[in-house]
């Protein structure tokens, strides 16, 4: 895009955003906040907050910006990206696949029913359990601390931490996680304890981010691994490469294919109604709206990327 592509696209969201979000924030009533993890059902289910960033930093916000959110599966993305940089390419396909599973994200149907057993993607629950597993680190607290440390640097925001309630509360309740890692452990696919995964799991799904944080981790994606504000590589580009591939199929979950029409951008949505997405080579974008629809993607949120990527253009294809 050139400058003045920038310029025009930028007053337009300046000028139009506030209102695009208020068009959109009437599908929070067709949504339902996530209640199987306790603590987000305290969740407000009538915002929506939006923040764009330039390569300089600039940002564009709008709606209910302010609101602090945990990460939940958007943390699927990085914890990827810091095994592959951990371990290389080749072990950590070994222990995950690489296709879309068509199925709920929670699902265990696929451990069983296909062979080898291991999981399909590094997106869907399972396979994000197997990645924590891959983290550097002796001990769950030390893969944790690497996990922030890593997090901290991408959002360029050192008070990033875990938000204690919800950990306690994912943790307490997450018998279905719980039966995944056993199915995996059972499977070969984990080489450390059950418990100790799934501690480093529910601390890095507990990260709590606000929607500038999110723009700002996804401006590094959009930017294929360097920090265009800081002009530092954070990540190897093929393993940016690897991880906004599987944003396209599987970041969704099973409405992956939807979005790619819809919206046509790379993308990781979490359950606490937040979704992380980019314009390649521009943005960075971060939002917020914890109701989700039955396939755990936030109804206003998707709504709205729908209408910016119709208005600006921004589907790859
Ligand atoms: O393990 C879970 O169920 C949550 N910590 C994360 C799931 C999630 O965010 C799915 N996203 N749409």
């Amino acid at each position: 895009m050139n400058l003045d592509e920038h310029t025009t696209t930028w007053k337009q969201l300046n000028d139009h955003l506030a209102s695009w979000v208020t068009a959109s924030k009437v599908h929070t009533e067709d949504g339902h906040v996530a209640s199987y993890i306790p603590e987000l059902a305290n969740a407000p289910a009538d915002i929506l907050g939006i923040c764009i960033m330039d390569a300089e930093g600039n940002t564009v916000a709008a709606g209910d910006t302010d609101y602090h959110f945990t990460l939940q599966s958007i943390s699927k993305v990085f914890t990827l990206i810091l095994a592959l940089m951990d371990n290389g390419e080749e072990y950590v396909f070994s222990k995950v696949g690489m296709e879309p599973t068509g199925d709920d994200f929670n699902s265990m149907l696929k451990l069983e029913l296909v062979e080898p057993g291991i999981p399909f993607n590094p997106l869907i629950n399972a396979g994000a359990i197997a990645i924590s597993s891959l983290i550097a680190g002796d001990t769950p607290s030390e893969q944790t601390q690497r996990i922030l440390q890593f997090f901290r640097e991408l959002a360029d925001n050192p008070a990033l931490d875990i938000n204690q309630d919800v950990f306690k509360s994912e943790s307490d309740t997450a018998h279905r996680n719980r039966s995944l890692a056993y199915f995996l452990k059972d499977n070969g696919v984990l080489d450390r304890e059950v418990d100790d995964v799934l501690r480093v799991y529910f601390s890095h799904c507990s990260i709590q981010v606000n929607c500038t944080d999110l723009a700002r981790m996804a401006l590094v994606l959009a930017h294929n691994g360097v920090d265009p504000i800081r002009k530092q590589r954070l990540i190897p580009r093929r393993f940016v490469q690897i991880a906004k591939t599987f944003m396209f199929t599987c970041g969704m979950y099973n409405a992956s294919g939807e979005f790619a029409m819809n919206v046509g951008l790379p993308a990781k949505s979490g359950v606490s109604g937040s979704i992380l997405t980019m314009v390649p080579g521009r943005y960075g974008i971060g939002l917020v709206s914890p109701a989700l629809n039955r396939k755990g993607n936030s109804t206003a949120g998707v709504h709205l990327l729908g209408k910016l990527s119709q208005e600006f253009d921004w589907s790859l294809f």
